[in-house]
């Protein structure tokens, strides 16, 4: 071969069709995958440290020592056993899109270079921000995941509301906010002092009052308080604040209001998520991850906001090697309101899924979820010895062991492999959650979730 970056067409094809023999076996296997493995994966994976290749091996192997080798010593993240954390299910549909976008690689980044695939992803956009209740004149941007849209969002507001003189400027939000808020905090110039996390209630939803008092304090102390943090479904216990009390608050002093809803926003899909997040569509901004709720694969998130002016005033800068920028406010240059420049075409994967079904798959299942959540807290409830810390309000459920140790419990639990719950420390009291967000977990799934956390408890009693 002369030129071996540029495979013929018998090449692409063998390649193509290679790879998704093994791919196709390989998610075809994922529910009796075990939900982790990963015994032996730092070993495995320390002894993979190698000098730059020289010479070439042959695809087969290659794909071998992924499919055989690699990818199994993991979590299995897109397993309908993942209940850790929060879940990426990771729809195929998005994957052929992928495939896609990078195959033909053009490049959105400046409208005038592909306007019809940018548009494409601005539809994105727009379609999200009908989602959240957003208004004419609202916009955003898909961004690589919801700790870079929680630091976009922050160096935005930060601009708009406090300009270049910004070392007083004060943050508040819950103690249960995700920490991606306060690292975005920090990595936007502020001290993490000037982050005040207030207190949460026996919901873990923020207490306004306390949050209404602080911004007080700081501001007879010579801060200038700025930002205003709800969440929309918090990491540890899918919380929601009382947003429509935060918009409230954020008018009376002035400030942005920002809803962290990466996990949770798009349950306003779903009647009960709709009425959990009343006053979403008043925020400044609001995060929201496709990777997670939308099901869509890693490296998937956004930003929207509720005036796309401010995304532009502050990231707009120009260069003379560059296109002109689009002059028409319909039309988005995505370099000019977003950190990057040169980037995937991210918008394709939720385009091509969203276009395919439409949205009223997603709402089933969200709304699917949202049931089997509530199923497992009552299994739970009815479990000698288990006690519920925090009801769901979307689709994580807290719960612990009266008596028992509970980190053993989860090794118990998890040691089946059939599911992989994960825990978090409330207050100073650790607890198991189960987060059911994968669009291949169902009912079946859970009640071997169900089964297994009754036999880990009884293992000691
Ligand atoms: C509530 C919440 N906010 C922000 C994030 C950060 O998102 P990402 O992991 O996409 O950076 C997460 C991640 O789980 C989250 O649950």
């Amino acid at each position: 071969m002369k030129y071996p970056l540029e495979p013929d067409a018998d090449e692409m094809r063998r390649l193509v069709e290679e790879a998704a023999r093994r791919v196709i076996a390989h998610i075809a296997s994922l529910p009796s995958q075990p939900a982790a493995n990963v015994e032996d994966a730092t070993e495995f994976a320390k002894n993979l440290i190698e000098p730059l290749p020289k010479r070439g091996e042959s695809f087969d192997k290659l794909l071998d020592f992924l499919f055989d080798e690699a990818i199994p010593r993991s979590f299995n993240t897109p397993g309908p056993g993942y209940l850790a954390y929060i879940p990426g299910g990771g729809i195929f549909h998005a994957a052929v899109a992928d495939f896609i976008a990078t195959a033909v690689n053009r490049y959105v980044g400046v409208f005038a270079a592909a306007p019809a695939l940018a548009q494409l992803e601005a539809n994105v956009v727009r379609w999200f921000c009908e989602i959240a209740g957003y208004r004419k004149g609202s916009g955003g941007l898909l961004t690589p995941g919801g700790s870079v849209s929680n630091l976009i969002a922050m160096i935005t507001a930060r601009k708009t509301q406090l300009g270049d003189d910004f070392a007083r400027g004060t943050l508040y939000a819950s103690d249960q906010v995700h920490h991606s808020f306060q690292k975005g905090a920090s990595l936007a110039g502020f001290p993490l002092a000037n982050v005040r996390e207030i207190e949460s209630d026996d919901r873990f939803r923020v207490n306004v009052g306390a949050m209404e008092e602080a911004i007080a304090r700081d501001r007879a102390g010579g801060f200038r308080p700025f930002l205003i943090a709800g969440s929309a479904g918090t990491v540890g216990t899918g919380a929601v604040d009382d947003l429509a009390a935060l918009a409230d608050l954020a008018e009376r002093e002035n400030m942005w209001f920002h809803v962290d809803g990466a996990y949770g926003a798009f349950f306003v899909l779903t009647d009960r998520g709709r009425s959990a997040m009343r006053g979403m569509e008043r925020a400044d901004s609001i995060i929201l991850d496709p990777h997670k709720t939308l099901f869509h694969p890693y490296g998937t998130g956004a930003l929207i906001v509720k005036d796309a002016k401010v995304l532009r005033q502050a990231h707009s800068m120009h260069a003379s090697y560059l296109p002109a920028f689009q002059q028409d406010a319909d039309l988005i240059d995505f370099a000019e309101i977003s950190p990057e420049l040169s980037r995937d075409f991210r918008g394709l994967r939720v385009w091509l899924p969203l276009k395919l079904f439409g949205i009223e798959p997603f709402r089933q299942l969200l709304d699917e979820k949202l049931d089997l959540t509530r199923w497992a807290a009552d299994e739970l409830r009815r479990m000698p010895g288990i006690e519920i810390v925090a009801e769901p309000q979307l689709s994580i459920v807290a719960f612990r062991h009266k008596t028992q140790n509970n980190r053993q419990l989860l090794d118990r639990i998890n040691a089946r492999k059939r599911v992989m719950l994960t825990g978090t420390t409330i207050g100073t009291e650790f607890v198991l959650r189960i987060c059911v967000v994968s669009h291949r977990t169902h009912m079946e799934r859970m009640q071997m979730a169900i089964e297994d956390i009754r036999a880990a408890v009884r293992e000691t009693t």
